[in-house]
């Protein structure tokens, strides 16, 4: 299949291409460049050794993206663009209202007019909201509370709803929709991976640039959650596995007998941020020193899923463990410069 990857040189983005194109698909990637850097793009030719047809186009911008459609015979799009700092979220709602829900719906009308009719959504964990019971399925009553804790997350559970009410109208549409828990680690050749710009928010890239210096310590963000020792407990998967987890969705789109197909893409393992300190110092050598702190507004004590659905369904499990993703992580940040 051709695909569109949206959002194609972001951390998630750009490891599925590496997936997509070794499992016999193309690429048409496109990026604003807004969160993600030109660079991750040629790292992927390098790493496929090959040219990835590559427009820096906003999705927002329905002339420029039409262009796109119209030049390019597409099979499907992968939509992974959309701005994505849970904290940004909350001090810019509008910014993430406009950008990620108009993003999505240019795209949607597009592929309309131009008779795509295969769509991946890039959706999170965070839909499932706070009050979520882990293990987590993907039917869990938990949606229905909609106590989603940032405007991020609601967008991911808009963008959701807009696809599903769409599938409902169009029985050409087929959609999947993949919820993520925690993407980690990196490509091998620590050509790709998570590379943020500015302070990181997230856990992993923090750990990654205390255990090479470049920041003093990792502050924990409250050790009083009822978790085994007391610190926050997610589930990490490796961005290689997340990646694998979308060329396995593609199945989907041969399926005869209904077109919205919804799976969660996690390990269904759950692991403290104590824990992933200690695994990162046994998996790199380094240390990392950490101070306990106070909690942080809108975290929660347990958040990881049961992910049998997309095992049994797509023949799709998470292979890489905590090592690794410790490993890739830290090969990535010492050749990141
Ligand atoms: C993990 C754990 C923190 C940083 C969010 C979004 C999710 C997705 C991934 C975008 C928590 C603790 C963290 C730090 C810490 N977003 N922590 N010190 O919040 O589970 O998920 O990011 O794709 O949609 O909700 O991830 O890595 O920020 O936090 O102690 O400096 O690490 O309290 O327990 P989170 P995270």
């Amino acid at each position: 299949m051709k695909i569109l990857v949206a959002g194609g040189a972001g951390y998630i983005g750009s490891h599925t291409i590496v997936e997509l194109y070794k499992s016999g698909h193309t690429v048409v990637a496109v990026d604003n460049l807004y969160n993600a850097k030109l660079k991750s793009i040629k790292n992927v030719e390098k790493i496929l050794k090959r040219p990835v047809p590559f427009y820096k186009i906003d999705c927002t911008d329905k002339k420029r993206l039409e262009k796109v459609f119209a030049k390019e015979k597409l099979d499907a799009v992968i939509m992974f663009q959309g701005y994505k700092a849970v904290g940004e979220s909350v001090k810019k709602p509008i910014a993430y209202y406009r950008n990620n829900i108009d993003s999505a719906l240019t795209i949607i009308e597009l592929m309309d007019k131009y008779n795509v009719h295969n769509i991946m959504f890039s959706s999170s964990a965070t839909v499932y909201g706070k009050n979520a019971k882990s293990p987590i399925k993907e039917d869990s009553d938990a949606l229905k509370l909609n106590d989603i804790t940032s405007p991020y997350g609601e967008t991911k559970a808009m963008i959701e709803k807009i696809l599903v009410d769409k599938a409902n109208a169009d029985k050409k549409f087929k959609v999947v929709l993949l919820r993520y828990f925690n993407p980690v680690g990196a490509h091998d050749s620590g050509l790709i991976g998570e590379d943020p710009n500015g302070t990181p928010n997230n856990l992993m890239p923090y750990i990654a640039k205390v255990a090479t210096g470049k920041l003093p310590y990792l502050k924990v963000y409250g050790d009083d959650y009822k978790t085994k020792d007391g610190t926050g407990v997610r589930d990490y998967i490796h961005v290689v596995d997340l990646a694998l987890g979308h060329v396995a969705a593609l199945k989907c789109y041969k399926n005869k007998k209904k077109n919205t197909f919804i799976y969660n893409l996690g390990t269904g393992k759950g692991t403290s941020v104590l824990d992933l300190v200690k695994a990162y110092e046994k998996a790199t050598g380094r240390k990392v020193k950490y101070k306990i702190v106070e909690r942080r507004a809108g975290d929660v004590d347990r958040l990881y899923c049961d992910p049998k659905k997309a095992k049994t369904e797509l023949g799709w499990d998470a292979k890489y463990d905590i090592v690794d993703m410790c490993r890739t992580s830290y090969n990535f940040e010492i050749n990141n410069k």
